[in-house]
């Protein structure tokens, strides 16, 4: 079986794809509405000091355990010990809940897309995206949409696709976002929104927002859900895992520190409220493109351009399930993207009707999707990090596959990895979720 695993071109096809997997909703839509309902520059604050420090630690750990493993997640876990199998089923459940909402997004975006190009005039953008989000028919409609998109990409064998979208769109759509930001910071009361971004208000520090930062720090690098480890265990012979990590992280960190910069002091400017949730971007950049000459060309463009950034996580999201799928149930990649395009399905149904007909079903007080959101960021993919350091860390002995020419990096490495990392994790679980 392992002579027919697909394997990356080149060292930079690796990369981009990790790149595309990290790069996405997470960046535009999620960061922004996140930070908004958890105090703004504070949020920021923790969440770079997160990034920056224990992130690349379980980041490392997924791409070499999938690179030296070369195996899907569950069969990975299980070659370590056959006790992680379950642990290793965690992977690929969280990546279908995952895909459960994100690609309700993606239908939001294939939504406005449609709308730019009709040039379809709107007053008010919070009431228009509230019916639109209620409707049923055209919601359902388009996340199957995206859904079987990256479904079918996925199928197909995504070297192509996902070198094209992140060779070509993401420099373009960098381009778009900073001429964004420039119209966006000439808007009145724009330094309102840079205060909010920029300046802590350290009274706002909360249990909550600390695991809400954390969360978004794994979700927006793709960590904790084996979409890493599954990329990872398609490189064939890159040394420097370092070096990619590195480009990963600062690329997607760019990513969110630009969207961030566009939509807030949009924000302010229009009187709109930052912690409105879900809806934050989708209300607050079509008011931008209302403003902008011929803005439906500009709206089109933007979000032709965060479609192709969600395609490119969407695919690393199902790729996880469907390796797993591959490589344990011996069946075709065909048959497994039809299986789990049901299985998706079904779970994003309802999901997207929780916003309509579906609105009185709450868990913990939430909608579904809200709590698909919550529950997969917040808790499975700290709790899939959690156990992927404690097996890298203890049972992998992957500190002699590391850094072999630097002792002292990988001692540091080591004890983040064993110790440190795993204590941050779980004293952020308990107190955010108490
Ligand atoms: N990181 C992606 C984003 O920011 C989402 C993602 C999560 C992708 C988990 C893969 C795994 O949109």
């Amino acid at each position: 079986m392992s002579d027919n695993r697909p394997s990356w071109t080149s060292r930079l096809t690796f990369i981009l794809a990790a790149v595309g997997s990290a790069v996405g909703l997470g960046n535009i839509w999620r960061f922004p509405y996140i930070m908004g309902q958890n105090g703004g520059a504070i949020f920021l604050l923790v969440y770079l000091t997160l990034i920056l420090t224990i992130c690349f630690i379980p980041m490392m750990a997924e791409l070499y355990m999938g690179k030296f493993i070369k195996k899907d997640c569950v069969s990975a876990y299980e070659s370590i010990n056959p006790k992680f199998k379950l642990l290793g089923y965690l992977n690929p459940i969280t990546g279908v809940l995952i895909s459960s909402f994100y690609f309700i997004v993606g239908g939001w975006i294939i939504n406005y897309v449609i709308l730019g190009l009709k040039n379809t005039q709107i007053t008010d953008f919070a009431a228009y995206f509230g019916t639109f989000t209620q409707t049923s028919v055209p919601t359902c409609i388009f996340t199957l949409l995206f859904l079987f998109m990256c479904v079918f990409f996925t199928a197909r064998g995504v070297k192509k696709g996902i070198e094209f979208a992140n060779n070509i769109l993401m420099p373009l759509f960098a381009v778009i976002l900073v001429g964004l930001i420039i119209f966006s910071l000439t808007l009145p009361n724009a330094h309102l929104g840079l205060e909010y971004m920029f300046k802590p208000d350290f009274s706002k520090i909360n249990a909550h927002m600390l695991l809400a930062a954390l969360g978004q720090a794994l979700f927006t690098l793709s960590i904790g859900m084996g979409a890493l480890l599954t990329y990872g265990s398609y490189i064939k012979n890159d040394k420097n895992i370092t070096k990619s990590a590195y480009t990963i992280i600062f690329s997607d960190t760019l990513f969110a520190l630009l969207a961030g910069i566009m939509i807030f002091p949009a924000i302010f400017s229009f009187g709109l409220e930052p912690s409105s949730g879900a809806g934050l971007v989708f209300v607050t950049l079509p008011y931008i493109f209302s403003q902008i000459p011929h803005g439906n060309i500009v709206s089109v463009a933007f979000f032709v351009l965060l479609f192709a950034a969600a395609i490119t996580s969407g695919i690393s999201i199902i790729e996880v399930p469907i390796a797993s799928m591959v490589e344990r149930f011996k069946i075709t990649r065909t048959k497994a993207c039809s299986i789990l395009f049901c299985i998706i399905a079904a779970i994003a149904i309802p999901t997207t009707l929780s916003f309509g007909i579906l609105d009185g079903f709450k868990i913990l007080g939430k909608n579904l999707f809200d709590f698909l959101d919550f529950a997969t960021s917040n808790l499975l993919m700290p709790l899939n990090a959690l156990f992927l350091c404690i097996i890298a860390g203890w049972f992998l002995k992957i500190r002699g596959h590391l850094f072999l020419q630097n002792k002292f990096f990988a001692k540091l490495f080591d004890i983040g990895l064993k110790y440190i990392v795993p204590i941050i994790l779980i004293s952020l679980l308990y107190i955010g979720l108490r």
